[in-house]
């Protein structure tokens, strides 16, 4: 037993003496017993439960069994397993007849009536669907995620579903990687105020409200760090990397409260994050205190015996539950093997009464041992509000990335052609992981053009899906081009693009579609080019071919009179990349907040590779880092976003340019929006440490706010920071706050160096 148990264990047993005392001295015992402590009364009642059970119950509480979602049925078996108290929860049960019958079984016929808990991927959405995570984190706007995700418990509850697997809160920096389209991107900052308002929204004011659905951070840690962005694959990050960069996000998390958290498939330095007791008990545990569970991903804790961690599953099973990894998914070396480990003495049954203690925890705090049950009354599905904050978020992510000669936003007059093999696809704008979102529901941009009598609309889809490599339809399209004054292209990927094991090598626009769009550049019509897509697409090819480009990532249900209103003007748009956007493949990875080498770049001295004289003589051309065909910029950097506006910076000030470590230090600016229309601007606040104990990022991300100003109108943004936000974490292991000169930039974007303020920490 550590220190740790011994220590609990005594006050749980000092507690326990009290209750006693207390019960004898009043009837009313399970009231008595609530109002010791918020906490304690649970505690209470998990040992009085934990007492009780049989080993088998114990193990059975570890087990999470599922199916498919594409499997309709519900296997027969698992209902007896139910009843014998060998299950604790279940994935994708969409029956709510079989759930309402396996949570009855539960607590009315096993042995400790432990009520089960539905969990389901509810990513962003459950059946109306928000924009993908991607798209949703370039709103840049936490409060409206945060509404996004209560709208999504409040729809996924109906089916009796308590546990979401999201927020995934993986650092992405490489657009290769399929799931970046569920994540945040790349910066630290922004995923954790991400982070913190799914978190928020999930699990509602309060866990034990019937609408409320226990969060899970995933994955945890380092999947998106994955080699070359081939999903699965090893992350190598080494200790500094690991806390500057990606665990920060999972920190807020459980700073937020998120109920649980899922271990990731990759291997981290070696050791696959499924067994990894570093993070998950040194970190996860004993340093953040985080008192939730733990669910392994599917099947991740046996892939450890193809990660060649584990010479069988057996072997596999005693690495995660060592490690305190509280929950299996889908695999069932738990039960197989636990049994067998315990009287090996390779694990203690002490230890496993800790880990279901984690799991009936969140139960209780659930409210699941009071109401396991759940009101089926799905009229609140797709309730107009919902629609409408969907509609809300996706215009807010919308991001303007070329604006040449304002094409937009076009105006009522002209006859435009919409073309594209994403114009009118229900199901693609819907993006990757909506298992429940359903197609028929979704406004395609086609559907909101056309039913406004306000313009005049041709269409001609010109490829019949992404990957579309066939030609036949060219002469169509470009007929419908030629007759109208501009064109509005919908390209992109298709859903399945994107997501799980949905990795690219080459993100170009796939099939066709760079084709077509250099057929219809012929005509001399201008091309608006609308991307939805489940990640930055490389444009090289095409981006003199059109006009202007508008990144609506996967929008979800209201993507098409979102689209519309940012279009036509009704909307300005306001999204802002939370990813830098690459020129080209090989540039990856080009996230914003890189060190600066020994040699940064000096952009008066690059030389492309076409201005090198031939047979010149060997010299290390430039000096510096960056390639010779591609430079050292992205196509477009981190932060980016223009507007149908434009705004002015000015009377920027800090409250002292020589504050002293634990002093709170504020920037504020005067913004004013100089154009015509009422818009929304993201202002952000990035600083440098210049010298460190360890080398720094050339800037992070340390605010950020967005508001709506009308055209003519100020406002003072005020943004305030402590030096604890300074600070990173030392060779030596720890967070510190070194004294020095720093940079800030009160910035439109992550390269905007405009307005630069400069202190010096003492
Ligand atoms: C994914 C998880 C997901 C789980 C359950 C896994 O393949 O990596 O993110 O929550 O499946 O569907």
């Amino acid at each position: 037993m550590t220190f740790l148990q011994v220590k609990t264990h005594t006050y749980r047993f000092l507690i326990f003496g009290l209750l006693v005392i207390l019960l004898s001295c009043n009837s009313k015992t399970s009231d008595i017993g609530l109002n010791i402590s918020s906490e304690n009364p649970i505690e209470h009642k998990i040992d009085s439960i934990i007492s009780k059970m049989s080993l088998d119950e114990k193990i059975g509480q570890t087990a999470q069994r599922g199916k498919s979602s594409r499997v309709k049925e519900l296997p027969k078996d698992l209902k007896e397993a139910v009843r014998n108290g060998h299950i604790g929860s279940f994935l994708n049960i969409m029956n709510k007849k079989d759930a309402k019958e396996l949570q009855r079984i539960a607590v009315e016929e096993s042995p400790s009536k432990i009520p089960l808990i539905f969990a389901r991927d509810v990513i962003h959405g459950f059946k109306t669907i928000f924009p993908i995570p991607l798209g949703q984190a370039a709103s840049f706007n936490p409060s409206l995620v945060k509404e996004g995700s209560r709208i999504a418990a409040i729809e996924a509850s109906t089916y009796g579903i308590r546990w979401t697997f999201a927020p995934m809160i993986d650092i992405a920096r490489d657009p290769r990687w399929g799931r970046i389209a569920e994540s945040a991107g790349e910066d630290p900052y922004l995923t954790s105020k991400m982070a913190e308002a799914y978190v928020k929204g999930f699990q509602g004011d309060d866990l034990s409200s019937p609408t409320s659905l226990a969060a899970c951070a995933k994955h945890f840690i380092g999947y998106g760090a994955a080699e070359g962005g081939r999903d699965y694959n090893t992350a190598n990050i080494n200790d500094n990397l690991l806390h500057n960069v990606y665990l920060k996000p999972f920190k807020t998390a459980v700073d937020a409260g998120s109920a649980t958290f899922m271990t990731s498939f990759n291997d981290l330095n070696g050791v696959p994050a499924s067994a990894n007791s570093y993070i998950l008990k040194d970190i996860l545990r004993e340093k953040w205190g985080f008192d939730g569970f733990v669910v392994s991903d599917w099947n991740s804790i046996i892939e450890m015996v193809n990660h060649g961690f584990a010479k069988d599953q057996k072997e596999a099973a005693e690495k995660s539950i060592n490690a305190m990894l509280d929950m299996e998914m889908t695999s069932t070396s738990y039960q197989d093997h636990l049994k067998e480990l315990i009287d090996e003495s390779k694990f203690s049954e002490k230890e496993l009464d800790e880990i279901v203690r984690n799991i009936l925890r969140i139960k209780f705090r659930l409210g699941l041992f009071d109401n396991p049950y759940f009101d089926p009354n799905d009229s609140i599905l797709y309730d107009k509000n919902h629609l409408l904050s969907a509609q809300n978020t996706a215009e807010e992510s919308i991001t303007l990335l070329k604006n040449e000669n304002k094409i937009l936003p076009i105006d009522a007059k002209k006859k435009i052609a919409i073309i594209g093999p994403l114009a009118d696809a229900p199901h693609e704008q819907l993006g990757t992981w909506t298992f429940d979102g359903e197609k028929d529901h979704s406004i395609t941009p086609l559907q909101a053009f056309k039913g406004d009598n306000n313009y005049m609309i041709n269409y001609s889809k010109g490829l019949s899906y992404s990957r579309d490599k066939s030609d036949t339809e060219f002469d169509s399209a470009i007929n419908v081009a030629k007759s109208s004054d501009v064109i509005l292209f919908f390209a992109g990927e298709e859903a399945i693009l994107s997501g799980e094991a949905h990795s690219r090598a080459d993100i170009n626009l796939p099939g066709a579609q760079e084709e077509l769009i250099k057929e219809l550049h012929k005509t001399g019509k201008p091309i608006i080019l609308i991307l939805m897509a489940g990640r930055p697409i490389t444009l090289g090819n095409i981006l003199d071919k059109v006009d202007a480009v508008l990144m609506a990532w996967h929008p979800g249900t209201m993507g098409g009179p979102a689209l519309k209103n940012v279009i036509t003007g009704v909307v300005s748009p306001s999204g802002k990349l939370p990813v830098s956007w690459p020129k080209v493949v090989g540039q990856i990875p080009i996230h914003y907040n890189h060190k600066n080498t020994g040699r940064p770049v000096v952009p008066e001295e690059f030389v492309h590779m076409d201005s090198i004289p031939i047979r010149a003589w060997q010299s290390s051309l430039g000096n510096t880092s960056h390639y010779l065909d591609a430079g050292f910029l992205p196509e477009y950097p981190f932060g980016y976003g223009l507007s149908y506006s434009t705004f002015k910076y000015s009377d920027i000030s800090i409250s002292s340019s020589n504050p002293k470590i634990g002093d709170i230090i504020t920037v504020k600016v005067l913004v004013t929006n100089t154009g015509d229309v009422k818009a929304k601007e993201t202002v952000q606040l990035y600083f440098r440490d210049l010298v460190g104990s360890l080398t720094r990022p050339v800037k992070e991300l340390l605010r950020f706010e967005k508001i709506a100003l009308n055209s003519g109108e100020s406002k003072q943004f005020v943004f305030s920071f402590s030096t604890d936000d300074l600070s990173f974490y030392g060779l030596d292991k720890k967070w510190v706050t070194e004294p020095g000169d720093f940079k800030l930039w009160v910035a439109t974007h992550a390269l905007d160096e405009s307005n630069e303020l400069n202190f010096v920490l003492k």
